[in-house]
């Protein structure tokens, strides 16, 4: 399991006035899966965001590990994907909790609305423009108080983007690298 996902799942935990949350690129919905129940506790809400198509940025063309989020074209494929994440929301009891908004990121942050959000997590397109646009189109989504935050500062694109747009305390784990608005 990746670090990120532990830093998450305990950051909630931690959290108790953590309600209305936010994923941004959900894919299967690994990580939602591990914190949902939590929000279902709280009779929170889950707003889950991803086009299901995985990504176009080139290091998920890379190495085995990051294959799994490699960009598809074929709608079965991105069917699939969907219904795998309905299937594990379904498994954990937690599919009424859940806001699944299906396509673009930045795009879709319009059906949210503004300061409605106590947490915000981004992790979709990891390229600089990617990033950039979902900072944009989320960062007034948060209300005062809360987390607005994202995974892979490490990455280059998604480096740029952050400390272009925002002030951010950084979590330094090699595997991480979580970045938090200050
Ligand atoms: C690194 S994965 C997210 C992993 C996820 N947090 C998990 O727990 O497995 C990135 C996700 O962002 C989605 N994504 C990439 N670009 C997107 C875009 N422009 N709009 C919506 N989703 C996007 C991909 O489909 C992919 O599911």
């Amino acid at each position: 399991m990746s670090y990120y996902i532990p830093w998450l799942v305990n950051t909630i935990e931690q959290n108790p006035s953590l309600t209305t949350i936010a994923e941004v690129g959900v894919f299967q919905g690994e990580t939602l899966c591990k914190y949902a129940p939590i929000i279902k506790e709280r009779n929170g809400l889950i707003y889950a965001v991803d086009w299901f198509q995985g990504n176009t940025s080139e290091i998920y063309k890379g190495p085995e590990a990051q294959q799994l989020h490699y960009f598809r074209t074929e709608q079965s494929e991105i069917d699939e994907i969907y219904q795998n994440l309905i299937d594990n929301l379904i498994k954990i009891d937690c599919l009424d909790i859940v806001v699944i908004l299906r396509g673009d990121s930045s795009q879709l942050a319009e059906q949210i609305p503004d300061t409605s959000l106590d947490f915000c997590f981004i992790d979709a397109d990891h390229t600089y423009e990617g990033v950039s646009k979902d900072i944009l189109a989320y960062k007034n989504k948060v209300k005062e108080g809360g987390m607005f935050c994202g995974h892979d500062y490490g990455q280059p694109g998604t480096k740029q983007a952050v400390d272009e747009n925002l002030i951010c305390n950084i979590e330094h784990d090699p595997t991480a690298q979580i970045w938090i608005q200050k």
